[in-house]
């Protein structure tokens, strides 16, 4: 762990725009900026994967690390800041870790690959309302990382089983259905990540709150997967 004093800091400044203060002096004092990730900085892409004071995007309810704002934390407050800490992330430097085995997920399924023909009138295909709900509940897992970051076992059952579920209640993602779920799996547990233990750290900690419920679904998921012979 480095120490640096952040200077100049504006309640209002998000998380990274204080690290962006802290490297701009960092560089003008000739010295190594801290290496971060970030991207889209309005909570859509996953990128920015810190563990603030010990909580994976530091703790305010459905928000990640860069909507988080300095407000949050008191004047002259020392704050920990650390990488995602599992051993399918390994950490490439600073608080850049290399989140490539949730791309290698999704490459080995989480697709729809057949051809589904033109942009049909929304009206055209109906879905229960149910479906199209939870598929779009879902959806809204941008793929940070922080489920496995604060699981003890670091299990990325919470990531994987909301690709699964929003592409199986969907029509066009049933062609590809039981294979999807299989070789999904497959790849999470050659990656590393653990089981799950249901304890829930997952879900607390989930920008988008994503719920365990979508665990359950993807489990009976596998077991119809399994009983229909995919491999
Ligand atoms: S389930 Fe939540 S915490 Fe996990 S990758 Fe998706 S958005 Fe991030
Ligand atoms: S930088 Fe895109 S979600 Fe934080």
């Amino acid at each position: 762990m480095v120490e640096y004093a952040a200077a100049n800091i504006n309640p209002d400044m998000s998380f990274l725009e204080m690290l962006d203060v802290v490297n701009e002096g960092l560089i003008a004092k000739g010295q190594e900026p801290i290496a971060f990730d970030s991207d889209c900085r309005e909570g859509i892409c996953g990128t920015c994967s810190l563990v603030i004071n010990g909580v994976a995007h530091g703790g305010q309810k459905g928000t990640t690390a860069c909507q988080l704002h300095l407000r949050h934390f008191k004047d002259g407050e020392t704050i920990t800041i650390e990488p995602w800490r599992a051993r399918a992330f390994p950490v490439l430097k600073d608080l850049v870790t290399d989140r490539g085995a949730f791309d290698r997920i999704i490459q080995a399924g989480g697709f729809v690959s057949v051809n589904t023909g033109g942009t049909p009138d929304a009206n055209a295909l109906p879905i229960a309302k149910v479906d199209s709900d939870s598929a779009m509940d879902a959806a809204q897992c941008i793929g940070c990382g922080a489920c496995v970051a604060a699981c003890k076992n670091a299990s990325a059952m919470l990531f994987v089983s909301a690709k699964v579920s929003h592409l199986s209640l969907l029509p066009q993602g049933q062609i590809e259905r039981e294979r999807r779920v299989a070789h999904m799996v497959k790849q999470m547990d050659a990656e590393g990540f653990g089981n799950c233990t249901v304890t829930g750290s997952c879900e607390a900690v989930c920008p988008k709150e994503i719920s365990l419920s979508f665990i359950a679904r993807m489990n009976r998921e596998y077991g119809r997967a399994l009983l229909k012979g995919a491999k």
